[in-house]
């Protein structure tokens, strides 16, 4: 149902003026794939919710969003407001005053932040997150390594290694998959990085305990994190933030 109401709904909207896209982005949520109202949710007001974790612990995108959810994502908005938060994190980092000793560092996460999974969260079994959360079919997915890069945030890690600062990436996927996460990165263009830190097996607790314990031993090991970008508050609370956190927008999932 949905995915021929996108496919239409976006050919709309590039062939309108950009001022009415916006009026389209506003109308979407009141009506779903067959003109009838879904709900009396506000798809927007729930995205912001999201996006400020105002919403905590929600598990699937609201039945009556997922047009909403999935003309964003794949429309012009998702990507340019990642492209306004990576021209952010720039400003800020070349203004660093960085110390050429290598220990300066940039954390980024992987899923929706470096790497997107967005192919996977558009078929129609995952409905953009508006379907139960399967680990068997993601882990699937992350095997295959064939997951595109977030051009925002390829042009910034490109960026911040000309500044002299190194990358760490912290991802919540477990140690299992490190091969083949490592090699999707490389190939679409992560080329480098100090370090690629992966969930251990036997690792339970939750994702702000996970994430700040491994800052926290890098800091101990010396390192500065000048920057934190990720796409879930997990990725950005808790102990040893960094200097600075940048989030991307996720409306697909929540990780606690
Ligand atoms: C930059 O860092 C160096 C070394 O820590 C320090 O000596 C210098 O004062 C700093 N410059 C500025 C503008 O903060
Ligand atoms: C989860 O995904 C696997 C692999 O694609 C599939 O076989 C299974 O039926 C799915 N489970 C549910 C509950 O949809
Ligand atoms: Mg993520």
């Amino acid at each position: 149902m949905g995915f021929s109401f996108l496919i239409l709904m976006l050919t709309i909207a590039t062939a309108v003026a950009s001022s009415i896209d916006n009026q389209i982005y506003l109308l979407m949520p009141h009506s779903g794939s067959s003109g009838h109202k879904h709900s009396d949710l506000n798809c927007l007001s729930w995205r912001l919710a999201v996006e400020t974790d105002n919403l905590q612990h929600w598990t699937t995108v609201p039945e009556a969003c997922i047009d909403y959810v999935g003309h964003y994502m794949l429309g012009k908005q998702y990507r340019q407001d990642c492209d306004f938060v990576a021209a952010e994190a720039y400003n800020y980092a070349k203004g660093l005053n960085l110390t050429g000793d290598g220990k300066d560092i940039w954390v980024f996460d992987i899923d929706e932040t470096t790497l997107s999974n967005l192919p996977y969260y558009a078929s129609d079994n995952v409905a953009f997150g508006a379907k139960p959360y399967n680990s068997t079919a993601f882990n699937k997915w992350v095997n295959e390594a064939t997951a595109p890069a977030i051009p925002a945030s390829l042009k910034l890690y490109k960026k911040l290694i000309k500044l002299g600062i190194k990358i760490v990436f912290l991802t919540g996927t477990r140690e299992t998959v490190r091969e083949p996460r490592a090699k999707n990165l490389k190939a679409v263009g992560y080329t480098e990085w100090e370090k690629l830190i992966l969930k251990d097996n036997n690792f339970h607790d939750n994702s702000v305990v996970y994430k700040s314990g491994k800052r926290k031993e890098l800091e101990e090991a010396g390192y500065r994190i000048r920057g934190n970008m990720g796409d879930q508050w997990s990725d950005l609370i808790g102990s040893n933030p960094g200097d600075r956190t940048f989030k991307l927008p996720d409306p697909m999932y929540y990780v606690g």
